[in-house]
């Protein structure tokens, strides 16, 4: 049996992004050449920052019909030269590589049979499923790749379910960037993070292989892009995690506004029996959490019946609940403090917990 990529025609645009790559980009070329069946007609982009080391002058150098040096003197930035790479692209696909020889051509033919195959409109490398890996990195280092994807996964729906969205090699169906570039914003490093939230995918598949260590030069991935991911991963949430403090803070105040009036309509309720105007108060707050979450923070979200996340918020908060309860109730009734601050001590343990179930078990992605 020959191996599916030799079976499929196809044709895919190879976008290389590059800043000072030029000891590199001759060899990849050739690696490129060597990987490349002859069933699949390819064109190169390189898209240059104009590097000083003249990595422009060594692509032109290199340039055939099958390659094309965009050379940008005014616009900088990793994210940008990717998409304007895409945009320029002549082919149905497209797939994005380093130029450094961290992500190896030979994966290219197997990226793109499974595009094909499967109609997928994304097709990931991925470093982190069964049979992919990566070679010469620091404990660190991949910490901070596995830290970085668990925060896309907590804030980004898109992201759930695949093993490596942070991919810096992957490939796209052209069409659906053309569609959606005005929505696409480049900011910071990870393009394919902007195409699975604001692209809308159809069908995204993954295809393990192995990140090899950079063949010369270094990585232009510094501190600074850290920073620049957090807040990149907040924008395409819509700052969802600053949504839900807003709307704690809000039902923080219903809770005590609450307990407040009950001590004037119902003072019993606020003094004697404190551990039933407690438990309104939280009850309250609640309702009116769920429905700011409804209408507010997780409003492009309302997947399954309201009654059934209504339910599941009310389990979500259910610890919380109770740690708010039981404190308040054993300082109001143990130690005589102010029922206010009773109240208030409760809530603020209970909130991270409410954070992490709405995002992850109610509000979720659709199903
Ligand atoms: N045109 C242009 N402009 N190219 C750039 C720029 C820029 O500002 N910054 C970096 N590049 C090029 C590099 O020359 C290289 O070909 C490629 O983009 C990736 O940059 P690296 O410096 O090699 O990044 P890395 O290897 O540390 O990070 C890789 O892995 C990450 C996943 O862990 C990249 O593939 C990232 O995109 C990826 O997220
Ligand atoms: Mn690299």
């Amino acid at each position: 049996m020959t191996k599916k990529e030799n079976r499929i025609f196809a044709e895919i645009s190879i976008v290389v992004p590059t800043y000072n790559e030029k000891e590199n980009i001759e060899i990849l070329f050739s690696e490129i050449k060597k990987a490349m069946p002859s069933n699949i007609d390819y064109e190169i982009i390189v898209v240059d920052d104009n590097s000083p080391d003249k990595t422009w002058e060594k692509a032109l150098e290199l340039m055939t019909n099958t390659v094309t040096v965009i050379r940008r003197v005014n616009i900088k930035g990793l994210s940008t030269a990717i998409l304007d790479g895409i945009l320029f692209s002549a082919k149905k696909y497209v797939i994005v590589l380093d130029a450094d020889l961290q992500h190896p051509p030979q994966y290219i033919p197997k990226l793109l049979a499974e595009a094909v195959e499967k109609d997928a409109d994304v097709v990931i490398g991925s470093r982190y499923m069964k049979g992919g890996g990566v070679e010469g990195w620091s404990k660190t280092r991949l910490l901070i790749s596995k830290g970085a994807s668990l925060i896309a996964k907590l804030l980004l729906p898109s992201t759930r379910g695949l093993t490596d969205p942070m991919s810096g090699f992957f490939l796209v169906k052209k069409e659906i960037v053309v569609r959606n570039k005005e929505k696409l914003n480049p900011y910071g490093y990870k393009v394919l993070l902007e195409i699975l939230e604001r692209c809308k995918p159809n069908k995204v598949v993954e295809v393990p292989y192995t990140f090899k260590p950079r063949l010369y030069g270094k990585s232009k991935l510094g501190a600074k892009v850290i920073v620049e991911y957090i807040i990149h991963v907040l924008k395409l949430s819509g700052w969802r995690p600053f949504k839900f403090i807003a709307v704690g803070a809000a039902g923080t105040v219903v809770n005590l506004v609450t307990l407040l009036l009950l001590k004037y309509v119902a003072s019993p309720l606020y003094l004697d029996y404190f551990f039933i105007g407690s438990a309104i108060a939280i009850e309250v707050s609640v309702l009116f959490n769920f429905a700011l979450h409804e209408t507010w923070t997780f409003k492009d979200r309302l997947y399954g019946t309201r009654i059934r996340r209504l339910a599941l918020f009310h389990l979500s908060v259910f610890p919380s609940a109770i740690a708010q309860y039981i404190s308040a109730v054993s300082l109001r009734y143990g130690l005589s403090i102010n029922p206010i601050i009773a109240q208030l001590i409760g809530i603020l343990i209970g909130f991270p917990i409410n954070y992490v179930f709405s995002e992850l078990g109610i509000w979720k992605k659709k199903a």
